[in-house]
């Protein structure tokens, strides 16, 4: 069981929350990280989509790792996306590349739990707010886990890094669905 940890934080410097569970990951056995930030800056049209293509095709699940900003995802994740999941590939012809693989999101929100409700501020629960990354998902063909959301990350204590830290590898090294199953 592989496990590719895409990483996307627009201001590293900021960042507490996605940089500890950034460095966790980075310590787990069977899970490779790529920080795209780290590797292409906020260049939108600069990946190298063939190196892109290769760390996902060496894995069996797919964790998208951010912060939300304006309930939304960042823009080189969105630009991932466009440039990465390509016609051909991701879908169209030939494309099942990432067919049966699962995805899994991993979000930290500066708002409380209580805001992403349908009682909350915003009307929406986070799986709402995902919608993009599950229909992305499920067009092509992949198997879109439960997401995970770190609520309230807004000058979190080490405390409760701690509590974030133990769910995320929780998750990480959690078996596939479908060997989960046999
Ligand atoms: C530009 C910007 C927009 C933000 N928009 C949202 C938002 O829409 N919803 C929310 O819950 N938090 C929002 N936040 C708070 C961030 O989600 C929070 O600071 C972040 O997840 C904490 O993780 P980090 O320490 O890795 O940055 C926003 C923060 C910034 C800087």
């Amino acid at each position: 069981m592989k496990t590719l940890v895409i990483v996307s934080h627009p201001t590293p410097d900021q960042s507490r929350t996605i940089k500890a569970l950034e460095q966790l990951a980075a310590r787990l056995p069977n899970v490779s990280v790529r920080n795209i930030e780290s590797l292409y800056g906020s260049d939108l049209n600069g990946f190298d989509v063939a190196a892109e293509h290769q760390a996902v095709e060496a894995a069996d699940r797919v964790v998208f790792l951010f912060p939300i900003h304006w309930f939304n995802l960042t823009p080189m994740l969105k630009a991932y996306l466009n440039q990465v999941w390509s016609y051909g590939w991701a879908f169209g012809p030939n494309g099942e590349a990432l067919k049966g693989k699962e995805m899994l999101v991993v979000v930290s929100a500066g708002a409380t739990e209580f805001t992403y409700s349908a009682e909350g501020l915003i009307h929406s629960t986070i799986d709402e707010v995902l919608t993009p990354m599950k229909a992305s998902a499920l067009y092509v063909g992949m198997d879109y886990l439960e997401p995970l959301a770190f609520y309230s990350a807004m000058g979190v204590s080490e405390a409760t890094l701690d509590q974030f830290r133990l769910a995320f590898a929780g998750r990480l090294t959690q078996p596939t669905e479908s060997s989960a199953q046999l």
